[in-house]
């Protein structure tokens, strides 16, 4: 197994390349499920999960290639619907594929993702919008039997919680569905909205697009003649690079990203003393004076995101003065308050809200990842301990981030790949 070492404190200085969003990545590969034709996608982040998608694709029998950040898909030739649960348990994304699956072919069969580090994770909002579709659900054996023999027909859906994957999947299943879906209280993430524009980009008639409102007329059972599309930048982790230049008190730049993206997470960094200047497809973030403690509440786009509280937590740690941060997604997602803990943090957890005193000296030390975000704010408290880190199952953080350490190295970090 791999493990991260990294040499701090470290500072960084530079440019940095941002990938594509793993998270846009994922439904939209799905999403050629629903077409007839060869599709291409640029941009496309080579990371683990990516490629765990791929490969459940490729089991079902799809072909493709995936070379230098350029992804050809060809779902033609799909001939099983069935999603293992060899693959399901290793990414939950792979839930993904129901809708569309269920969607072109009537009927599918899909492994329940079952628990993961940060939550529960359920996927009843999904099944209950597939049902009222008139999909007809049953579980046996940890599978998800789903039949629709007639096709799937339009309804008015209104989700009890806002759910990302959860928008997806209807999204798609309502592309190809009889007649028209309403879809209340829809996910607005930027990764729903390239979806949305996607669908609409290849003819299927949506309006709503980036509110949460979302109307969709299906075609009735029709495969898509689907475009060829760039990914967008992934706001996560140019969230991270923003958060290890604030932590190390250094100046970088950003390439590739979508400052309009990142609102909320800029608004955060410079309540804490951080400046930016902003171009179109660029962010230069320079350090703060003297890092000021933040409040943080994580929520669904376009608040603060949950996939950056373990990234400011770590950051909130080296603030001169204490800070909250409340998470309100997920109710495990503070596995790594003991391991920044073992590096010198004071923090304490009460419930759903961790108080971080700030103004921490931190020191090397030997940690664990527990999930992919997690596992980047280590990796960030790394830089600014003294001494050396040791971030182990770093395979967590091969999950979202692409070639992480080389990027780290390349603004000046010391931080080196090993085996245990
Ligand atoms: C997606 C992201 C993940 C991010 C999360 C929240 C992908 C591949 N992953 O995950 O990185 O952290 O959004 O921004 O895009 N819920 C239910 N029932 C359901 C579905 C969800 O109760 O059927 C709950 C969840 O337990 C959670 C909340 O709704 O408390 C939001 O979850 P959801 O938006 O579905 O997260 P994911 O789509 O799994």
């Amino acid at each position: 197994m791999d493990y991260l070492r990294i040499q701090g404190p470290t500072k960084l200085q530079g440019t940095v390349v941002i990938s594509g969003a793993k998270n846009a990545a994922l439904p939209l590969i799905t999403l050629a499920l629903l077409a007839h034709n060869k599709v291409t996608m640029t941009n496309m982040p080579e990371v683990a999960d990516i490629k765990t998608l791929l490969k459940l694709l490729q089991n079902l029998g799809a072909s493709y290639n995936l070379e230098n950040h350029t992804l050809t898909i060809d779902t033609s030739t799909v001939n099983h619907t069935m999603a293992n649960y060899d693959i399901v348990k290793t990414m939950r994304a792979s839930i993904l594929v129901l809708g569309p699956l269920l969607a072109r072919f009537g009927h599918c069969e899909v492994s329940l993702p079952g628990g993961c580090a940060i939550g529960q994770r359920p996927i009843d909002l999904h099944l209950k919008a597939l049902e009222q579709m008139g999909a007809e659900i049953t579980i046996h054996a940890g599978y998800v039997h789903a039949v629709a023999p007639e096709g799937l027909k339009g309804a008015h859906i209104v989700f009890d919680k806002i759910t990302v994957t959860g928008t997806a999947n209807i999204v798609m299943a309502a592309a190809l569905a009889h007649g028209k879906t309403v879809i209340q209280n829809a996910a607005r993430e930027p990764e729903v909205v390239q979806l949305c524009e996607i669908l609409r980009d290849s003819g299927i008639d949506i309006s709503g697009i980036g509110t949460s409102e979302l109307v969709i007329i299906g075609t009735g059972g029709k495969t898509i003649d689907m475009i060829d599309f760039e990914v967008i930048p992934d706001r996560i982790e140019a969230g991270t690079y923003l958060c290890a230049a604030a932590i190390t008190d250094s100046s970088i730049t950003l390439e590739n990203v979508r400052p309009d993206h990142l609102d909320a997470v800029t608004a955060k960094l410079e309540h804490m003393g951080c400046t930016f200047e902003l171009g179109e497809t660029t962010m230069t973030i320079h350090p703060a004076q003297k890092l000021k403690p933040v409040d943080i509440i994580t929520q669904e786009y376009p608040a603060f995101p949950t996939d950056m509280q373990a990234q400011f937590m770590a950051l909130a740690v080296r603030a001169n003065g204490a800070s909250t941060i409340e998470e309100r997604l997920f109710e495990n997602r503070f596995m790594h308050v003991s391991e920044l803990q073992r590096l010198g943090a004071e923090i304490k957890l009460s419930g759903h809200t961790a108080t971080v005193i700030g103004a921490c000296e931190l020191f090397g030390a030997d940690v664990m990842a527990t999930d992919l975000r997690a596992s980047s704010a280590l990796v960030l408290a790394g830089m600014a301990a003294e001494g050396t880190t040791n971030v182990h199952r770093i395979y967590h953080l091969d999950r979202g981030y692409e070639n992480l350490e080389q990027k780290l190295r390349a603004l000046g970090a010391t931080i080196d790949r090993l085996k245990e």
